[in-house]
């Protein structure tokens, strides 16, 4: 848990709108109060209707108050933002977001919002027809340019039988996210207005129908990426390769199978990007065919050769094809040593022969990284420099990627 400014308990502020979501944010002040928080309850009267005061109250352990008129001699219009170490609301309707864009403030919430010198999450919920509305696009716009996280809304099942965007991401995520911002502790985030694009998992490559060739990955490291970069600000695309993690709240989550897919994806989503980090395992060869019936077994006990080919070079070719100038291209390698060379020799070869600006390698001797939450890596770059991580998990190591990639931006 982060230790706040005064070294006390963080203190968070939970901010809920009238959203019938509200009724996830009892699930994310749970997590908040259970991990050690010292949690302060906003919710605007609107939300009230979805979730009653008592709840808040009792989930928190404090009263609740909605208008600036409650306590008015301990000043709370004022000190409750001043005194937070992060404010987040969940969910945050689209009048929430255009009350915060314009500095109004009619009620405890867009005061505390206008107090706040903290990092701020909003995450917005909503149909789908007024997240897209340009009023609420541009809001955002303007919060994020102001160095708000806004929590880009989930697909899926709204209110009603619609679907579409404007779902609240899973408490749970929005729980992880918001820890990332509070252990950061800094109110503008350094990859606000940023697209990068993050790989992950292990791609697989199909004989037939039910069978296919694939590796270890678990794509933990990859997550534990996009995470990081929501959490500094930026607008995230994960490719993920047959991943069963939960998507990390505030992530454009696609989903691929195999390197060939993985491949079009990635490509498509750098077109746009400021950097595109490849940390997924994608197979190198692939069945030269892939049988339509599923392979049966010889009744002689002979089994099947299978040719195989290579596959395209992902990293390789975003390295060398740069779609936009300046943008950052990362790569991972997970090595052993031969006897042509230790780990970071042949690491340095293959950061000449990829074209990347950073590679980030990791000694898998052992096989110890392969779905372990920790990791520790040297990050080499193309210009020469090596940063050794220290064992750690693999959330930190991400951290540490995203403060080289930044450091390139500024050159
Ligand atoms: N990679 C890629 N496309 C591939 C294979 C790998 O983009 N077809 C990327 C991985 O995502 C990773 C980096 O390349 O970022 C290094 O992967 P690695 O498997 O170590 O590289 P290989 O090219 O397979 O190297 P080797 O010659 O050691 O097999």
């Amino acid at each position: 848990m982060a230790v706040s400014r005064t070294g006390e308990r963080p203190r968070v502020v939970l901010g809920v709108s009238g959203g019938i979501a509200a009724y996830k944010a009892c699930e994310l002040l749970r997590r908040l109060t259970e991990s050690g928080h010292d949690v302060t309850v906003v919710p605007t009267a609107s939300a009230l209707e979805f979730v009653g005061a008592p709840t808040w109250a009792a989930l928190s352990g404090k009263p609740v108050a909605t208008d600036v008129w409650t306590d008015v001699h301990e000043v709370p219009h004022v000190r409750i933002g001043q005194s937070a170490d992060l404010v987040v609301v969940a969910p945050a309707t689209a009048d929430l977001l255009a009350k915060a864009a314009h500095g109004l403030a009619d009620d405890l919430l867009t005061n505390t919002l206008l107090t706040a010198r903290c990092p701020v999450v909003l995450a917005p919920a909503m149909h789908t027809e007024m997240w897209e509305h340009p009023a609420t696009a541009a809001n955002v716009e303007t919060l994020c340019g102001r160095g708000v996280v806004v929590v880009e809304p989930a697909e899926g099942r709204l209110t009603g039988k619609d679907t579409g965007k404007g779902r609240l991401p899973e408490p749970a995520e929005i729980f992880e996210l918001a820890m990332e911002v509070l252990a950061r502790g800094v109110a503008v985030p350094d990859l606000a207005g940023r697209r990068v694009v993050v790989s992950a998992g292990g791609t697989r490559e199909y004989l037939d129908p039910v069978r296919f060739l694939g590796n270890r990955s678990s794509g933990l490291q990859g997550y534990a990426l996009a995470r990081a970069a929501a959490a500094r600000g930026a607008e995230v695309t994960l490719v993920s390769a047959n991943v069963t993690l939960p998507d990390p709240a505030g992530v454009k989550v696609v989903r691929v199978e195999t390197t060939a897919q993985l491949r079009d994806e990635v490509v498509l989503a750098a077109g746009s990007a400021d950097a595109v980090v490849m940390a997924a395992a994608p197979a190198d060869f692939r069945p030269t065919t892939v049988s339509e019936a599923k392979i049966k077994k010889a009744d002689d006990g002979s089994a099947p050769a299978i040719e195989l080919e290579q596959n395209p070079d992902i990293l390789k070719e975003i390295s060398h094809d740069r779609q936009r100038p300046g943008a950052v291209v990362v790569g991972f390698a997970a090595e052993t040593g031969d006897d042509t060379g230790d780990v970071l020799d042949l690491a340095r070869a293959k950061l000449a022969r990829k074209g990347c600006d950073l590679l980030v390698v990791n000694d898998v001797s052992g096989g110890a990284v392969f779905g372990s939450p920790d990791n520790e890596a040297v990050i080499l770059a193309a210009d020469g420099a090596a940063v050794e991580v220290p064992h750690g998990t693999k959330g930190a190591l991400a951290h540490v990627v995203w403060d080289q990639v930044v450091a390139r931006f500024a050159r």
